[in-house]
């Protein structure tokens, strides 16, 4: 009889959509234990994590390249499937120093599947996103698309998949869910724990909120004459309490997954900048300034998910609004200006 899943280790747990899922993992009465080695995090999250959602949560400061310390934790904690969010995301800076993001991401997946492969662990829900579309041809976009890396970050993403997809061929007794975010955006409605960029946010809703409470000049709009309906891109966003219960709708539907499946997250509805920006501007309910400049290479004009799939495999969809998360990035922001310090 296949054991029901209760305890969960959740990898980069303390991290922006790790600590969100946390919440929802609690709230749904699993056990949690987090490996997190804190490179673009602190403990701080995790504290608060317990405040809005009591329950079992242990963590662990270990490296997820590290076979021996998380061995010695697979040893210790008998965990019944693996959330794997840690790595680094950053498409800039993969640019500039690859060989980290392939160590990292890549060489961390390697040491996370042999460990739980030694341990007899074979429940994985992974953190993929919509990067492997590349610049996709057609939105919405179906997870039968063509893939592409057009960057290091991306490739590092299609490397972790393929290696997925050979890994459940060679052994069908698998069970993983390999997820696609489209933009997560927003934090928990407590205003307690949110995204916390270090330096200058590379992302539209951290920069949009940054300006909003005074730390930047103003928005920058990157190209306002993409063949799009007002010119600006157009992406999907969703909010990170959707997404969070998007991995909790995952977890549960490892049982009837053999092998690895590819489930787009997203909300299905893609929102352009100028929209986003209007947006922030209700939640905020100020004037946030904001100037046209040229585009941002390697930017795609519109990139929207087709949901379908992940109605049907995880009986999941996004409910909440481009306002529930502008409203939510912003009491997150308001209460904590400088992010977690
Ligand atoms: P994040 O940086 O906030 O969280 C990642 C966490 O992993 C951090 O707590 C960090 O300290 C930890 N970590 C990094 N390297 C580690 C290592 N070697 N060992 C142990 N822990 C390590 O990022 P996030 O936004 O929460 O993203 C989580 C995952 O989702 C990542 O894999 C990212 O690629 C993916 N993703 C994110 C987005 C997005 O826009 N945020 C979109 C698509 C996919
Ligand atoms: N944008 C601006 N000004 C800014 C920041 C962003 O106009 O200061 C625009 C971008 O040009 C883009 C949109 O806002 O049109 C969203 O940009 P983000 O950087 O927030 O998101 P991306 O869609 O470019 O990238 C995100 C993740 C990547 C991931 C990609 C595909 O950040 O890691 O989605 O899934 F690879």
């Amino acid at each position: 009889m296949v054991q029901p899943i209760q305890k969960i280790l959740v990898t980069g747990g303390a991290g922006y959509i790790g600590s969100t899922t946390c919440v929802a993992l609690l709230e749904a009465g699993f056990s949690i234990v987090v490996v997190d080695n804190f490179s673009n995090s602190s403990r701080t999250p995790l504290d608060r994590v317990l405040e809005i959602a009591p329950g079992s949560l242990v963590t662990y400061e270990v490296d997820v390249r590290d076979t021996q310390g998380l061995g010695e934790v697979f040893a210790v904690e008998s965990v019944d499937a693996v959330v794997h969010f840690a790595g680094l995301k950053a498409v800039g800076e993969s640019v500039a120093n690859p060989l980290n993001y392939y160590d990292v991401n890549v060489g961390g997946a390697v040491a996370l599947l042999q460990v739980m492969q030694e341990h007899d662990v074979r429940n994985l829900v992974f953190s993929s996103s919509a990067t492997v579309y590349g610049d996709p041809e057609v939105s919405p976009i179906v997870e039968s698309a063509p893939l592409v890396g057009t960057n290091p970050y991306g490739r590092t993403k299609l490397i972790i998949e393929n290696m997925l997809r050979d890994l459940a061929a060679a052994d069908p007794s698998w069970s993983i869910a390999c997820l696609r975010y489209f933009n997560p955006v927003g934090a928990h409605p407590s205003g307690r724990i949110g995204e916390d960029p270090l330096g200058v946010p590379n992302n539209l809703m951290p920069f949009i909120m940054q300006v909003a409470v005074g730390r930047r000049k103003d928005l920058v709009v990157f190209g306002g004459d993409y063949p799009t309906p007002d010119g600006s891109c157009i992406r999907d966003y969703i909010h990170v309490m959707d997404l969070a219960l998007g991995h909790l709708a995952a977890i549960r539907a490892l049982g009837d997954i053999s092998g690895c499946e590819e489930i787009n997250l997203g909300t299905g509805t893609g929102s352009s900048v100028f929209e986003v920006h209007e947006a922030a501007q209700r939640a905020v309910g100020e004037t946030i300034p904001m100037r046209v400049g040229g585009r941002r290479p390697g930017d795609a004009a519109s990139c929207f998910a087709d949901t379908s799939r992940a109605m049907r495999l995880l009986d999941w969809r996004a409910t909440r609004t481009l306002d529930d998360m502008c409203a939510d990035a912003w009491r997150w922001q308001s209460q904590n200006p400088t992010g977690y310090q």
